[in-house]
């Protein structure tokens, strides 16, 4: 029996990821950066066992059914490659997020399953290694083997598509991220469809390849001059360049509700009335606001004048993932 279990903390894109250049090695088309955060995180436990005769899947102690399985299949198929003798696995993973936030926990999940192998056949993969490898299982996860910001390297093949940490002198520590969770009554559309559809058919996908090199040299500049101002204009800005892209696409799409649409205009009276805080948005009506630490209880007094206290939720930067000790 091979056993590990690791942590892994969700991250939220400051420049996204939208768009692949190539689906089956999960290439992106633009470099990102992320911030990781604290409150989200998946704990995953990995079994290889000579004795089992399939792959078994449990996400929150409930048995799950053949298609979450053999998504995890697949990604254990390009574990097993780096075995002498492949063996299935039971995989137990337990999402730390609040019930029904309808929080993609795809990038936390994955990060975790990723190291829970490496630390399950030890195989002694680097954190860069790790990092290639969750990016296979989503490409958000390769992001979340880091802490504080990190950035994905698109590179140009799998050897070179990996994430790393950015030094910020702690810069880090002085941002806070405040989840507004908004019911979705919209049909869902994937990120990975999401992107597709964006990537074949959107008059606007160009402007986005070209433009996100500029917004990440702006990003990366705000985060060396410690400058909360442009760090927060340059993520909306690039969270509402991403956005317009869907509603170029055949068929057009939004992962906008009428609620993310509220949601964004307290923010901006927010800042108006010398609150500064910052808006960004992923693939889904959830809208997650940038502040500073220190002013974080201000800002969620204000959203739960807007909002019910159990839809918003405070999460700090978070830590690397880490492996944890599991009895064998
Ligand atoms: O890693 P995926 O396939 O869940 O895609 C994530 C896409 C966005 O969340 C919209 C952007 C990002 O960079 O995380």
């Amino acid at each position: 029996m091979h056993k590990g279990t690791a942590r892994a903390y969700t991250n939220i894109a400051l420049i996204k990821y939208w768009g692949k250049k190539d689906d089956a090695l999960i290439l992106p088309m633009n470099n990102s950066l992320s911030l990781t955060l604290d409150a989200f995180f998946t704990d995953t436990t990995v079994t290889f066992d000579e004795q089992y005769t399939k792959d078994v899947f449990y996400l929150d102690t409930v048995l799950q059914d053949e298609k979450a399985t053999a998504k995890v299949s697949r990604f254990l198929d390009l574990v097993r490659e780096k075995m002498d003798r492949p063996l299935f696995a039971t995989v137990e993973s337990i999402n730390h997020v609040p019930t029904a936030a309808g929080l993609a926990s795809s990038a936390s999940g994955l990060a975790a399953l990723a190291l829970a192998c490496n630390e399950a056949l030890r195989l002694n993969l680097s954190k860069t290694e790790v990092s290639r490898l969750a990016r296979r299982g989503s490409g958000s996860a390769c992001r979340s083997i880091f802490g504080g910001f990190v950035e994905w390297e698109q590179g140009t093949d799998d050897l070179s598509s990996f994430a790393r940490p950015i030094e910020a002198d702690r810069f880090e520590d002085e941002l806070a991220m405040v989840f507004i969770l908004l019911n979705d009554k919209q049909k869902d559309v994937s990120s990975r469809d999401g992107m597709k559809r964006t990537v074949d058919t959107s008059a606007f996908y160009p402007a986005w390849v070209n433009t996100a090199g500029e917004d990440l040299t702006l990003i990366k500049q705000a985060i060396a001059e410690k400058s909360f101002t442009k760090l927060g204009e340059v993520t909306e800005a690039n969270a509402l360049k991403m956005h317009a892209t869907t509603l170029a696409a055949t068929p057009p799409f939004t992962y906008w509700s009428p609620e993310s649409l509220r949601a964004m205009e307290v923010v901006k009276s927010l800042r108006k009335d010398g609150l500064e805080c910052y808006f960004t948005m992923d693939a889904g009506p959830n809208v997650k606001v940038l502040c500073k630490k220190q002013d974080r209880q201000q800002i969620i007094a204000r959203l739960t004048q807007e909002f019910s206290a159990e839809q918003i939720i405070c999460a700090l930067t978070g830590p690397d993932a880490h492996s944890i000790e599991t009895e064998v």
